[in-house]
């Protein structure tokens, strides 16, 4: 059935581990996930951005998923990532979403507790829970010191107090992640020690972790055999992502590993067979390889697997 997060989250932050949250786009990328996660029967959350659903339109995905749950029978949370307004959080609440993100990190403090209060008391209204954010995700061009990271991180008296005044169900926090392919200049860093504050501070309360793609070597150094170009991309360690699994970090989003695995696939097919041109040849081995992503995600990264 589509369920709200509200379960999944209370059992993965007593259990230590997280719930994949992965962006979905079309019915390959749906179908690899769902099959990775039924067969490592494991909670899942598929999510779709603003930017999805203008690519594929909300009703192809829903209907999509709505396939995806009869197909495999499992507990799937349909979520708006990054929704940027309260109506598009209203269009996913009236369309089918068991959870939406209103993300107004970009406004001041106040102007985000205004936006994501009207979000929170429509969604809960029609039984939706809300993830909303707080602090901002640091870009590849940005160059980490410790007075950036007080401007820029999440700090963790001020999520207590967003939390408190907007009645928001989760968080999204920046401790050092950012979103897409390059997301450290140098070594990689996490600001444990605000995760672990924000977490004393807020008991129980699922934090949600954005940006946290590993970009694993491996799947770049394909893309770039076979015709790609894709220099210096660096992702997140997934040792810190077992770290904050097992901290309050309850949600893991994975767009960026996805998007490789389906792209090293197809242009490793494209290459070694130049004469096909029939889409499913190289949309099934794509589809293949995202559900080994999301496999290994679960089983080595989430700890999720067993968890329904
Ligand atoms: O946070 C961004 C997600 O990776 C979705 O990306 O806006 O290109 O669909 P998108
Ligand atoms: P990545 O780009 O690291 O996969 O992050 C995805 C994300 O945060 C979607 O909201
Ligand atoms: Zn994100």
């Amino acid at each position: 059935p589509l369920v709200t997060t509200t379960e999944m989250f209370k059992k993965a932050y007593e259990g230590g581990y997280a719930v994949g949250a992965f962006n979905v786009n079309n019915m390959e990328i749906v179908q690899g996930i769902v099959d990775a996660a039924k067969e490592e029967q494991s909670p899942l959350i598929l999510q779709v951005s603003a930017g999805a659903r203008k690519y594929a339109k909300h009703i192809y995905l829903v209907k999509l998923v709505e396939a995806a749950l009869e197909d495999s029978n499992l507990p799937i949370a349909l979520h708006l990532d990054h929704g940027d307004s309260f109506e598009i959080c209203k269009d996913c609440v009236d369309g089918g979403f068991t959870s939406v993100m209103i993300d107004a990190s970009h406004h001041d403090f106040d102007e985000n507790v205004k936006i994501t209060k009207q979000v929170v008391e429509y969604a809960h209204a029609h039984g939706v829970v809300v993830e909303a954010e707080l602090g901002r995700l640091a870009g590849v061009e940005d160059d980490v010191n410790v007075s950036d990271a007080d401007a820029r991180f999440t700090d963790p008296e001020q999520a207590a107090e967003f939390v408190h005044l907007t009645g928001v169900d989760s968080l999204a926090i920046a401790i050092g992640t950012s979103h897409g392919a390059y997301k450290f200049k140098g070594n990689p860093y996490l600001d444990f020690d605000r995760l672990k504050k924000v977490g004393e501070l807020l008991p129980n309360f699922p934090i949600v972790l954005h940006g946290a793609s590993s970009v694993l070597p491996e799947f770049v150094a394909k893309c770039n055999e076979f015709g790609g170009n894709i220099p210096g991309a660096q992702g997140v360690p997934e040792e810190m992502l077992r770290k904050a699994a097992q901290m309050a970090v309850c949600k893991i989003n994975i767009d960026t590993d996805l998007r490789l695995a389906m792209t090293a696939s197809v242009r490793e097919y494209l290459a070694q067979n130049p004469s096909e041109f029939d889409p499913r040849k190289y949309l099934g081995p794509a589809r293949d390889a995202i559900k080994g992503m999301v496999a290994h995600k679960i089983k080595n990264v989430l700890g999720s697997s067993n968890k329904l």
